[in-house]
């Protein structure tokens, strides 16, 4: 029987992924820990613990006392977050994860599952249909840790054989928790701010092209590398998802259509160069041939959802 750990259970993706793998493996055998509070959902509802990552100690007496056996390491500081205190920022998204190989080889563990990004790209990468492997020279110190990361994922793979699992999200979409200081969370912002507000001032400008997914398929995809056979494996870096490509301009039309008197305004902000140095789209064709990654969300199903869904919190 597994036993996970998941590391960041209170953000966006683990507010959602704790409840999955819950369902999957029995609430009692998946631990959610979070430097701070998570919803009631998480913490009444199986093993729940205030846990800081960096606190190697604490963290392996939690991963011994509860004989976990893969972990799904989450926390970070995102891009936009990130810029504002760059050598924190560093030392947290490095340290944590190299706490968690550490561990992870110290104790024999079976799986672990430490996101990336598209922030691993930057402005020299071809930025249409970005492929698995290309030209990787990142300029956000978001970027730079997290294709460092992926450089240490490797490394603990080849050179002690611990199974380090990965993806590079794009901006990733929901409606249970805000997004958590990224540079394409105006994606979920302008949900809220539609319903509550019907205008929303942009941070990116109106054709600023970024690659997202909805969360549910960022889901799907996790469990899905997750879960395959180890041989299918062949990325032992991150694997490229693409979900779907648009701008701002393009979502809002898409929300005019239910709400006809909705209107955005643009003000970029220190965010649209990191934006610019993104992929607008992604080609994960390595991924979908290794084990099996599907999108089903496109741009018109993920908006009519999210004004639903978001909606039904403020009725
Ligand atoms: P988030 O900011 O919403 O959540 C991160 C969680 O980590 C928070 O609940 C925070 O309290 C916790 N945390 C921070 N420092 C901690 C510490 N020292 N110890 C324990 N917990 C700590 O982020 P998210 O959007 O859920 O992202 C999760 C992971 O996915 C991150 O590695 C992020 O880089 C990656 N990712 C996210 C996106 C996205 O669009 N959300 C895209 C690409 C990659
Ligand atoms: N959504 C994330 C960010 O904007 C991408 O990794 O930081």
């Amino acid at each position: 029987m597994e036993k996970i750990l998941v590391i960041g259970c209170a953000g966006q993706i683990g507010s959602e992924l704790t409840l999955e793998l819950r369902k999957m493996y029995g609430d009692a055998n998946v631990v959610a820990t979070d430097i701070k509070p998570a919803d009631k959902e998480i913490t009444e509802g199986g093993p729940f613990e205030i846990l800081d990552v960096l606190d190697t100690h604490r963290l392996f007496g939690t991963v011994s006392r509860n004989k976990i056996t893969q972990i799904y390491h989450l926390a970070a500081i995102l891009s936009g977050n990130a810029e504002k205190k760059p050598l924190a920022s560093w030392h947290i998204n490095m340290e944590s994860l190299l706490n968690v190989l550490e561990l992870s080889r110290e104790l024999n563990l079976n799986k672990v599952f430490w996101p990336s990004s598209i922030a691993v790209f930057g402005p020299t990468t071809p930025r249409v249909d970005t492929p698995q492997f290309t030209v990787m020279e990142p300029n956000t110190v978001y970027g730079i840790s997290k294709l460092a990361g992926e450089r240490w994922l490797e490394y603990y793979f080849q050179r002690y054989g611990v199974d380090g699992r990965s993806l590079r999200y794009p901006g990733l979409i929901s409606h249970k928790t805000e997004a958590g200081g990224g540079t394409t969370d105006y994606a979920v912002e302008i949900f809220y701010d539609a319903i509550k507000e019907k205008k929303y001032n942009c941070f990116l400008g109106e054709n600023t092209y970024l690659p997202m997914q909805f969360m549910d398929d960022a889901i799907k995809a996790t469990i899905g590398v997750m879960e395959a056979p180890a041989e299918k494996i062949t990325v032992r870096s991150s694997y490229n998802v693409a979900g779907i490509s648009f701008s701002p301009k393009e979502i809002a039309k898409e929300i005019q259509k239910t709400i006809p008197d909705f209107s955005i305004s643009y003000e970029p902000d220190f965010r649209q160069a990191i934006a610019d140095s993104w992929p607008k789209s992604i080609d994960d064709s390595v991924a979908q041939r290794d084990w099996g990654l599907k999108n089903t969300f496109d741009l018109k199903r993920m908006t009519s959802l999210m004004l639903q869904e978001v909606g039904k919190k403020f009725n």
